[in-house]
């Protein structure tokens, strides 16, 4: 049987239609057919007075169907639709609950009144898939809330309450029994003859504030198509009449939806939605509940777990070994919350007193889950799992947060290696959205279900992840700062290198994030594998730890701790190491720092998919996106790489390996196969 997309349903002379198209109502080309013949049919049925459009399952609508974007258009497009609804002689009301977005908002916006639930979220992120809304939000959305307001909510791309939607006026009323209001709402204008339409409205509002709000928003730093074509196009709304506005927006909106910064973004979409599928896991696995967790380790990487599981609502246990390490765990926390100042004290007091502090680790017995954050020494690590498995309750979910040790031989501790996997949050962790989920050769499916589950209940993306030395992110990370060192002993400076990698679009560049991480960790890292690092070596030598002491690979002044200065010192200490090494410094170009930062890291990136550790080459990118600070429009390091063509890196890759002998730049047997193939890495996954 076919699928139906719509039912429709009557409330007395009321056609209510009702949108079937689960998990989120995406408006792929059967629901738009299904809505305009519903539609049709309400208006040629003599007993219907008027229409309810409204969602069946968790949203009114999430939007169009990104799957269709950059495929031939299929009758009637959106915008087809929308002039449909506008223009149906009988009132038309949108009843609009959950997450209402994108072109499922503009759809909304070309009724002739909106109710929505209280938990409805209204919104128009486009913004973050690299495109601008294009079915005439731009055009509709200032026309009811105003130019300004409405800048803010399409360039940031953030939700709207219900309350706040229908005091701004983006919809008309709030309602519990969202069907019956609308329906009510819906005879009401029908009986009155009135079908106010937005697009008959003017833009309310000061020009003036809104070209202020505009030129602040274009006026500083890199700013993206989308976001430019977000700004004409309500420039558009307020400047020109409806229709040659509609169609300057549609201009832009197709314009941006077949730029490479769109199609990194929307990749990234669907990445970070397959990231946390696990292949082999039969559909049926059930994650097991979670209301309490346990931290072990109240350093920065615990303080901060505990923070992520206080502010989803979990009480968590937090356990140290002496009190002045409790102490300042805590108090850490608490300046944590403070410093933002957008927590209201209330919300804080609340957070904090989910938070239980103990010195006494057999409290861990009461939590459904167990993170140890401590030193990252494996002897330490296998006491406390050894402790763990005697205290811990039956089923409890045991989690490392170790950035590179082996799982396998933590878990080896237990007699319960299922239950065991690394969960390796980044600093800080209650910042920072990345979640790798270390899959141990012993984690059951049930355990993995758990972690993923809880991953994104306390606000993460998690991504499965299998054991080696780094896992995904960090073992990439050091293949960076490989060639890092490298470039600094041949004649780049930290802040050429830093400018480059920001030019690539990185907010920071890779010594920057350096010494705000500490160079001292580095240094633990390098001498417990017994590597040497010439220039990295001789910095921490020089007691420069990075911000945490004010001078690392650069300076920092009491007036701004996190300004990265320039150093002459620094340059002198790396000088010498090229001196010492005998390598005769050189001017590096801007492009080639890129090319030395980036395609090692990649060749990487292909060992790791070839070892399976990653499942897929897009979970890599999503590892980089939100642990590293890849750019969302550059969609991440294997997409970036197949959009450079993989022959490009696998030819640049096999001419430095020969020119430096450093084995380690052989294009990986993947990258090569696929380059000789004129493939890339999307399509071996
Ligand atoms: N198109 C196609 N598929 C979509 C989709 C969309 N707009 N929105 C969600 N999905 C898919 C997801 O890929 C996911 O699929 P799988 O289960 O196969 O992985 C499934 O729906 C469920 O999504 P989530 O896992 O994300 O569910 P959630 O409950 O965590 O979040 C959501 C729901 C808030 C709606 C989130 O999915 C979301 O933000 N979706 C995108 C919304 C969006 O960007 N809309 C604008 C679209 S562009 C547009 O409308 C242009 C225009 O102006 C015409």
């Amino acid at each position: 049987m076919s699928k139906a997309y719509v039912n429709t349903d009557r409330k007395g002379a009321v056609a209510v239609i009702r949108l079937d198209n689960p998990p989120v109502n995406a408006l792929g080309h059967g629901l738009r057919l299904g809505i305009a013949s519903a539609l049709k049919a309400a208006e040629e049925d003599a007993g219907v007075k008027a229409v309810v459009l409204v969602g069946n399952g968790r949203c009114f609508s999430a939007g169009a169907d990104i799957t269709e974007f950059g495929k031939p258009l299929q009758s009637p497009n959106l915008a087809d639709l929308i002039m449909a609804i506008e223009a149906s002689p009988k009132p038309v009301v949108a009843a609009i609950h959950g997450t209402t977005l994108g072109g499922g908002l503009e759809l909304a916006l070309s009724c002739h009144a909106r109710v929505a639930a209280k938990d409805a979220k209204l919104g128009l992120p486009e913004i973050k898939l690299g495109i601008l809304p294009g079915a005439g939000g731009t055009q509709r959305v200032p026309r009811l809330i105003g130019a300004e307001k409405a800048l803010k909510m399409i360039t940031s791309g953030d939700m709207m309450p219900a309350e706040e939607a229908k005091a701004s006026g983006l919809v008309n009323e709030v309602a519990g029994d969202l069907v019956d209001a609308a329906a009510k709402l819906a005879e009401a204008l029908a009986d009155s003859g009135d079908l106010p339409r937005v697009r008959d409205m003017s833009v309310p509002g000061d020009r003036d504030t809104f070209d202020k709000a505009a030129a602040a928003l274009t006026g500083r730093g890199r700013v993206l198509p989308a976001a430019k074509a977000c700004v004409d196009a309500i420039k558009a709304a307020i400047e020109m009449p409806f229709d040659k506005g509609l169609a300057y927006e549609y201009e832009l909106f197709k314009q941006l939806v077949s730029s490479d910064e769109s199609k990194a973004q929307r990749h990234v979409f669907f990445a970070e939605r397959n990231a946390a599928k696990v292949a082999d896991m039969p559909a049926d696995t059930q994650a097991k509940p979670v209301s309490s967790a346990a931290v072990i380790g109240a350093g920065t990487m615990g303080g901060g777990i505990t923070m992520s599981f206080a502010n989803a609502g979990i009480p968590v246990t937090l356990i140290e070994t002496t009190d002045a390490a409790l102490k300042r765990g805590l108090d850490t926390i608490l300046a944590n919350y403070k410093r933002s100042g957008r927590t209201p004290q209330a919300e804080i007091d609340r957070r904090m007193g989910l938070i239980t502090p103990t010195l006494d680790i057999e409290k861990a017995a009461g939590a459904d889950i167990v993170i140890e954050a401590v030193f990252e020494e494996m002897e330490i690590k296998k006491e406390i799992f050894g402790k763990l498995d005697r205290i811990a309750k039956p089923g409890a979910v045991l989690a490392t947060n170790t950035s590179y040790l082996d799982v396998n031989a933590i878990s080896a501790m237990t007699k319960r290696p299922a239950d065991v996997l690394g969960m390796h949050f980044f600093s800080p962790a209650n910042v920072m959205k990345l979640l790798e989920i270390v899959r141990g050769k012993a984690t059951s499916h049930a355990t993995l279900a758990t972690a993923i589950a809880v991953g994104r209940k306390i606000g993460k993306v998690p991504v499965i992840v299998g054991v080696c030395d780094g896992f995904v992110g960090n073992r990439m990370l050091g293949a960076r700062l490989k060639a890092t060192e490298q470039l600094l002993l041949e004649g780049a400076l930290p802040h050429e290198i830093d400018a480059a990698a920001t030019s690539f679009g990185f907010a920071m560049g890779p010594l920057a994030v350096s010494d705000l991480a500490g160079l001292d960790i580095g240094m633990r890292a390098r001498r417990a594998r017994g590597v040497r690092a010439a220039v990295a070596d001789a910095i921490t030598d020089a007691g420069r730890y990075g911000q945490k002491n004010g001078k690392g690979y650069y300076r920092y002044d009491e007036a701004d701790k996190r300004k990265p200065i320039p150093d002459p010192d620094v340059e002198k200490i790396i000088v010498e190491a090229s001196e010492k090494l005998g390598i005769k410094r050189r001017q590096i170009s801007q492009e080639e720092i890129i090319q030395r930062l980036n395609y090692p890291m990649i060749n990487e990136g292909a060992k790791i998919l070839e070892e399976g550790i990653a499942q897929r080459p897009s979970d890599i990118d999503v590892i980089w996106v939100y642990g590293y600070g890849w750019p969302a429009w550059r969609g991440g390091p294997m997409h970036h790489a197949d959009q450079m063509g993989l022959k490009t890196i696998r030819d640049w890759l096999a001419e430095q390996a020969r020119k430096s002998g450093d084995a380690s730049l052989n294009p990986a047997p993947v990258l090569d196969r696929l380059a000789r193939e004129g493939r890339g890495f999307a399509s071996a996954s």
